[in-house]
């Protein structure tokens, strides 16, 4: 074992953990053990999960890993520098804090920050109490071709933006969170913050976890923008679509976001003097997987190697993400009233 490697852990082997690494469609790394492995700079030394049936898939991947069934046992003995966190949402918050006043100073975290919007705001508190850092990982902040893709649009790529609408499946909370925290980071530089929510309940579609929502509505944002979210049924298929309109054209993100179209503007086939978005979009991004994992390990590096460096998704943003669900859910609550971010 390299000894000037960072030390990793890994909390919750299951899917996204580590058994999509064997998922033979997927772009690898896939998860949070293969981003770890496929990283020059870093030994994933143990993991936990209290399902021992996964260890047989991580001697797989790594025969000399240390196996824990209790994750405090596992970072007393280990002291990771770095602590990945994979296990179901309703667990991210007691984890978190525990790793947290354990001393652990980089966390990866999967979404959503926490389960509610009370656990999120003490582990925004704790973060900063303890000077730590988490990344949480909302895949687009990882991806290269939305990040072009927001330089794109803060440079006017389609003008003023003036209405946006976009879809997802499986829960506002659990799916919905990428939605939200994707139009924020896509946007927020051109159109500001969303400053008030419209939630209601979609009743047609109740493919979702058992203690979330499918909730549809809109958000609005600081520049008068509204963005129209509703949900799908993932039963039918997966959806992650976003369609943004500007002043000057029209961009399409599809593919569950792997491909990005834009529409310009033409002049009227049919009537002299008007114009209309093209039928032909110009593709902008190929719907080629990107190598989302590999850019989330290297930022988690980067924050732990240097204290300035910054987390591409950090709690503070993840928050803002959750505040804007948890007004979601009042207003459904409330038939459909306007709220207050
Ligand atoms: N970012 C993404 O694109 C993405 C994709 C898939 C899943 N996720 C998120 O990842 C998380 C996990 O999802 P999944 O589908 O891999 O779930 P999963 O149920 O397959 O895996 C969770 C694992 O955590 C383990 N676990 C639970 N509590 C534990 C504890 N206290 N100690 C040790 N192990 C524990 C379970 O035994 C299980 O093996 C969820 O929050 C989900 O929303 C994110």
């Amino acid at each position: 074992m390299n000894k000037k490697k960072i030390k990793v852990s890994v909390i919750g082997a299951g899917r996204i953990g580590l058994k999509l690494e064997f998922d033979k469609k997927r772009l690898k790394p896939a998860t949070h053990f293969g981003m770890w492995i496929k990283n020059k700079y870093t030994n994933l030394s143990s993991f936990c999960d209290k399902n021992s049936d996964s260890l047989k898939f991580a001697k797989r991947l790594n025969k000399k890993i240390n196996y824990y069934f209790n994750y405090k046992k596992m970072i007393i003995n280990e002291k990771p520098d770095i602590v990945s966190i994979s296990t179901w949402k309703d667990t991210h918050y007691k984890i978190a804090k525990d790793c947290l006043n354990l001393g652990v100073k980089v966390i990866v975290l999967e979404k959503p920050l926490a389960n509610n919007i009370k656990q999120a705001k003490k582990l925004l508190d704790l973060v900063k109490k303890k000077k730590a850092k988490i990344l949480v990982n909302h895949r687009r902040r990882f991806d290269s071709e939305i990040i072009k893709l927001k330089n794109k649009i803060n440079q006017g790529e389609i003008g003023e933006i003036l209405q946006v609408s976009s879809y997802y499946v499986y829960g506002i909370l659990t799916t919905g969170t990428h939605l939200i925290d994707t139009l924020r980071m896509l946007l927020n530089k051109k159109i500001g913050e969303v400053i008030k929510v419209i939630g209601f309940k979609n009743n047609l579609n109740n493919f979702k976890p058992k203690d979330d929502l499918n909730i549809d509505g809109y958000l609005f944002f600081e520049k008068n923008v509204v963005a129209s979210i509703q949900s799908l049924d993932m039963k039918s298929y997966d959806n992650f679509d976003i369609i943004i309109h500007g002043t000057k054209g029209k961009i399409e993100i599809t593919d569950i976001g792997r491909k990005i179209l834009k529409y310009n503007i033409i002049k009227s086939p049919e009537h002299t003097g008007f114009t209309e978005l093209s039928r032909q979009a110009k593709i902008l991004t190929k719907s080629k997987p990107r190598n989302q994992f590999g850019m989330l390990s290297k930022n988690a590096v980067s924050c732990l190697k240097n204290k300035n460096n910054k987390s591409l998704c950090d709690e503070k943003d993840s928050y803002k993400d959750m505040l804007i669900i948890d007004c979601l859910l009042k207003s459904a609550k409330t038939n459909g009233k306007k709220i207050k971010i």
